[in-house]
């Protein structure tokens, strides 16, 4: 099956692993034993791959700045596939990151038609109160906005967009002549929103995760391009040494560069036409280019701030597996029967568990002889993306199910009722977010 990421299309992702190899994405498995606490969507492998994230990792080890940033589409009703990209921006929060929130106005009202009232409506009652709800908390270094309220998010689209031209997006997203601008815009949009957390008036470069279903990728490898071409400088390691080459940077910055690596004392800096390199490389702790890249990388980066530009980080990203739906195939905000609503009645959630596909077999007596298959069980999947916190209770029901002792009626009205309760309860903490919108900076709409 050909592998196809499509952000706004339908997605086969059949096989994860391919998009390590195809597409470059890194497994998270990896870097899993260096998080002391992991979110329960990392240890369970439902994050399965990542670009960069070491280099958040060590700013939250490091107590350093860092952010996250995500964006949702306000298109209909959110559901718990959205819930995870909501959970993973508030555990990063918790982690001491700055932390953006997008509602994706702009893009849905380019690429869908959805007008503005519409979005604002649909924005809020479906994805700001829960994003609250759920923990997002306000401070004065995170944000929940509307794309088309944040100018200085804007204003960075339209600069972007001076490094990215026709052909490229169009083979990107596979535009042509017939493709609006308006939605070209928003492509531009949600670079800027990933980028933008960077701004100095937002604390200046830092490591920014973006954490995204694996639709999301071609937006973050071009977000990522972007990032780099703004640079002004290469900073990269060779044998022995490290380069430090000028894009396009005049004199000026060239000789600010020559400068400020001479004042830093740890090697023997030589200048060019248009590159550094520093070489003879000796910091007093023995450490060599590898070691002192990324410090080396700042002091450049910080350079070009000073000179007005933007010494953009190539934002990293977290990727998160999608959840099969209860007709089985992609859980779809366009298929209500494939979802369970965030704003669901419980009632009606229950149903829809009971009516769910399973990985039952075709009689009593078949899934007695061969067991149920646990892992083609939409309802399972729900214990593990979602319902459960214990991990020897999902081991033991995976085990009963498999030797088929364990019956899918069971299944379903244990899991039915988890999900009444769970819902009851956010629908509750939702109604308290309302009140605390102000706080938020947005104005309840009821
Ligand atoms: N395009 C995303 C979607 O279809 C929404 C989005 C907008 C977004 N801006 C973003 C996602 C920034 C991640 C980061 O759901």
């Amino acid at each position: 099956m050909e592998l196809k990421l499509d952000p706004w299309g339908a997605v086969h992702v059949d096989d994860y692993n391919k998009l390590f190899l195809e597409f470059g994405i890194s497994s998270f498995e990896e870097i899993l034993p260096q998080l002391k606490e992991p979110h329960q969507y990392m240890a369970r492998k439902i994050i399965f791959g990542h670009r960069n994230y070491d280099a958040v990792l060590r700013a939250m080890q490091k107590h350093e700045p860092f952010g996250v940033m995500s964006g949702f589409m306000p298109t209909g009703r959110a559901h718990f596939g959205h819930m995870m990209v909501m959970n993973e921006i508030i555990w990063h929060q918790q982690q001491g990151g700055d932390a953006f929130a997008a509602v994706a106005d702009m893009e849905a009202h380019a690429v869908r038609g959805i007008s503005w009232e519409r979005c604002r409506s649909l924005g809020i009652n479906e994805y700001i109160l829960s994003l609250i709800a759920l923990g997002f908390e306000p401070n004065e270094k995170s944000h929940i906005y509307f794309q088309s309220k944040n100018y200085k998010m804007r204003n960075l689209a339209f600069e972007l967009g001076r490094e990215a031209n026709f052909s490229e997006v169009s083979s990107i997203y596979g535009f042509s002549g017939e493709t609006h601008i308006s939605h070209m815009e928003s492509v531009m949009a949600q670079s800027a929103d990933i980028l933008h957390p960077q701004l100095k008036e937002f604390g200046g470069p830092k490591p920014v995760v973006i954490p995204v279903g694996a639709d999301q990728d071609p937006h973050i490898k071009l977000t990522r391009d972007l990032a780099y071409r703004m640079r002004k400088f290469l900073v990269e390691q060779r044998e022995g040494y490290i380069s430090i080459r000028g894009k396009a940077a005049d004199q000026e910055l060239m000789a600010a560069a020559e400068e400020a690596l001479l004042e830093t004392g740890l090697g023997r800096v030589k200048r060019y036409e248009e590159h550094i390199d520093l070489t003879e490389i000796q910091d007093g702790l023995g450490r060599g280019p590898a070691a002192l890249l990324e410090e080396i990388d700042r002091i450049i980066i910080n350079l070009e701030i000073e000179h007005g530009h933007y010494g953009f980080i190539p934002p990293a990203s977290i990727y998160h597996r999608f959840m099969t739906g209860l007709t089985g195939g992609k859980m779809s905000s366009s298929k209500p029967e494939s979802h369970i609503a965030l704003t669901e009645d419980p009632k009606e959630a229950g149903k829809k568990i009971m009516r769910a596909i399973t990985g039952g077999r075709q009689s009593l007596a078949e899934q007695k002889k061969l067991g149920g298959e646990p892992d083609k069980c939409s309802i399972y999947e729900f214990l593990v993306f979602h319902l459960s916190q214990d991990d020897r209770e999902l081991l033991e029901l995976d085990a009963e199910c498999r030797s088929g002792r364990r019956m899918c009626g069971t299944c379903k009205k244990d899991v039915a009722e988890r999900i009444e309760r769970f819902l009851r309860e956010h629908q509750q903490a939702r109604e308290a977010a309302r009140e605390r919108l102000p706080e938020f900076g947005i104005k309840n709409l009821g």
